[in-house]
C-alpha cells in the first residue's frame, strides 16, 4: 500500500467537487460513489448534504437512515483510513441525531472491485502514483485490465478515471481532482481519447498550490455522460476567466488557449527545432571547466593530450546561464553541412590522444545502447548532428519563469536542450526574428499553457511544442 498518495482534499475543494456535479438537492434515491475515500473528507460532506436535503424535503429520520445505507458508497484500500472513515461518518450521524447506519463503505481495492451498480455521481481525489512508483505486479494488473493504460508509463489515476466512467449511470456525472499534467502528457493520450466524449468542464488551479505537501498543479474535471453541447467549459481559476472550447478542437494534447490569441504562422514552417546530440555518456566526451588545460596542439586532460581537431566548444542552457566554458570531444567532421564519419581505424590513427582518453571509458562506452552502426568512440545517437553545423539558437526543455534563448556559433555542439535552425526555404524570418518570437510574452504564455508541469513553477516542453507555436 503506497501511503505517499494519501493526500487529503481541503474543504473548499470538497465543496467545489460536489457543486460541480450538482450534488445539491433532491439527493434521496441517487447513488454516489467516492472510490478512494481515505478518512472520509469528501464523504462527510456528502452525508451532511444528503441529510440536510432529505430534511428539507420532509423525509423522516428512518427514511434518511435507510437512504444513507442505500445511496452512499465509499471504497478505501487502507484499513486504517477505512476505519477512520467509518468513525467520521458515525460522528456526522450523531450530530444529526440519526441512528447507526449500515454504511456501504468497503475496505477494498477499487480497481478490483466487482460491481454492476451504476452511479449517478462519482466524486473524488484518486491516488496519483507514477508508473515507476507502482509495484511490478500492480503495473501488470493495470496494464492488462485498463485500455487507457496499455501503452507507456501511465499514472495509476488513469485506471480510476476509466473505471469510474464505466460505472456512471447513463445520466451520471463525475468530478475528480486530478493533476493537470494528464491533459498533455504523452502517455495520457489514450486516456484523453477515452474521456473526450464526456469531458464537460475543467476548473484549472494553475497558480494555486492545493496541497501543502504535493507540488502538483491540479484541476477539477467534470465528466458528464449526457453532455448537452460539444463544448468544454474551461475556467482558469487563477485569472478568473472562462472560455468554451469546441470539443473538436481538443487535439493530441489538450490545449486551452483562446482562439483569438492564436497567430497565423507556424514556427515549425520556418524553423527546425531538434533535441541536441545524445552521446549517451557525457562524462566521456564533455571536458568540464577546470578539467582541461589548453596547449598549442590541443587540450591536456589528465595524462592525455586530446587533439585540437576533435575538440569543439559545447554549451547547454545551464553552462550559458552560469557562464562555464566546457569543451566536447567531437569524433566526426563535417563536409559543408553533411556529417562525415571517420573510416575504420582512421580515427584511432589520426587522433591517438583522443583515442587513449576515450579508451579510459571503454567499458561504459561499450555498454551504451547506441545506434546500430555507431563505432565505439562515436556518440550513441548521431541523428541530431546533421544540420547542426550552422548558426543556431539554443533553448531549454524545462522552462522556469522565463524562456531563455541563446545564440550559438556554427562550430558549437550543444549536448543539452533543443537547438533551432532556419529552414532552407525560409527567406522570410531570420534567427534574430526567432529569438524575438521565443522571448515574447505570448510565447511564454503558450509554454505555460502547453507545457507539462513538473514541479513548482517549471514546465517541460518538446521540440514539437515549439514547432507548433503560432506567431
Ligand atoms: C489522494 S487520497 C484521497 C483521499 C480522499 N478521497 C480525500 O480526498 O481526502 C487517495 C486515497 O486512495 C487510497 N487508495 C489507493 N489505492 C487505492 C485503491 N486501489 N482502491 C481504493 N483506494 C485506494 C489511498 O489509501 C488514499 O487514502
Amino acid at each position: 500500500m503506497n501511503k505517499k498518495c494519501q493526500v487529503f482534499t481541503p474543504e473548499n475543494y470538497v465543496i467545489e467537487l460536489l457543486d460541480s456535479v450538482g450534488y445539491t438537492h433532491n439527493l434521496y434515491g441517487k447513488k454516489i460513489l467516492e472510490n478512494s475515500c481515505g478518512d472520509g473528507n469528501i464523504l462527510v460532506a456528502v452525508v451532511q448534504r444528503y441529510i440536510d436535503d432529505c430534511k428539507e424535503n420532509g423525509l423522516s429520520r428512518t427514511r434518511i437512515k435507510n437512504g444513507l445505507a442505500k445511496d452512499i458508497y465509499g471504497i478505501e484500500i487502507d484499513e486504517e483510513q477505512y476505519k477512520k472513515c467509518i468513525d467520521n461518518l458515525d460522528k456526522v450521524l450523531k450530530r444529526n441525531d440519526i441512528d447507526k447506519v449500515d454504511w456501504k463503505v468497503i475496505n477494498a481495492d477499487y480497481l478490483k472491485w466487482n460491481t454492476t451498480i451504476k452511479f449517478q455521481y462519482i466524486v473524488g481525489n484518486p491516488p496519483y502514483i507514477t508508473y515507476s512508483e507502482l509495484k511490478e505486479e500492480e503495473q501488470l494488473f493495470v496494464k492488462s485490465n485498463f485500455s487507457t493504460c496499455v501503452k507507456g508509463k501511465f499514472d495509476y489515476c488513469y485506471a480510476f478515471i476509466e473505471k469510474s466512467i464505466n460505472s456512471l449511470a447513463d445520466n451520471g456525472k463525475m468530478s475528480y481532482l486530478i493533476p493537470s499534467s494528464i491533459y498533455k502528457t504523452v502517455f495520457g493520450h489514450n486516456l484523453r481519447i477515452f474521456m473526450s466524449p464526456y469531458i464537460a468542464q475543467i476548473k484549472d488551479y494553475k497558480q494555486v498550490k492545493i496541497f501543502d505537501k504535493a507540488l502538483v498543479k491540479s484541476s477539477i474535471m467534470v465528466l458528464d455522460k449526457q453532455r448537452q453541447q460539444e463544448l468544454l467549459h474551461y475556467q482558469d481559476m487563477s485569472m478568473e476567466n472562462a472560455i468554451d472550447i469546441p470539443i473538436t478542437q481538443l487535439d493530441e494534447k489538450w490545449f486551452f488557449a483562446d482562439e483569438n490569441e492564436v497567430g497565423q504562422h507556424r514556427f515549425g514552417d520556418y524553423f527546425k527545432v531538434s533535441h541536441v546530440v545524445a552521446t549517451l555518456l557525457n562524462k566521456a566526451y564533455v571536458l568540464s571547466d577546470g578539467a582541461y588545460t589548453e596547449v598549442d596542439n590541443g587540450y591536456v586532460c589528465g595524462n592525455h593530450t586530446i587533439e585540437r581537431e576533435v575538440v569543439r566548444n559545447t554549451e547547454t542552457p545551464r553552462t550559458l546561464r552560469y557562464i562555464k566554458h566546457e569543451k566536447i570531444i567531437f569524433p566526426y567532421t563535417y563536409d559543408e553541412n553533411e556529417l562525415v564519419h571517420y573510416d575504420d581505424g582512421e580515427f584511432e590513427r589520426l587522433f591517438p590522444g583522443a583515442t587513449a582518453y576515450l579508451n579510459e571509458f571503454r567499458d561504459d562506452l561499450d555498454k551504451r545502447q547506441s545506434d546500430n552502426n555507431a563505432k565505439w568512440y562515436e556518440y550513441g545517437r548521431s541523428q541530431a548532428l546533421s544540420g547542426l553545423n550552422r548558426q543556431k539558437l539554443l533553448i531549454s526543455t524545462v522552462v522556469t519563469n522565463d524562456v531563455d534563448v541563446y545564440e550559438l556559433e556554427q562550430e558549437c555542439i550543444p549536448y543539452s536542450g533543443m537547438y533551432i535552425v532556419q529552414k532552407e526555404d525560409n527567406n522570410e524570418y531570420t534567427l534574430t526574428d526567432a529569438m524575438r518570437i521565443l522571448r515574447s510574452d505570448e510565447f511564454k504564455e503558450y509554454v505555460f499553457k502547453i507545457g507539462i508541469p513538473i514541479s513548482g513553477k517549471s514546465v517541460r516542453i518538446t521540440s514539437k511544442d515549439v514547432e507548433n507555436y503560432m506567431f
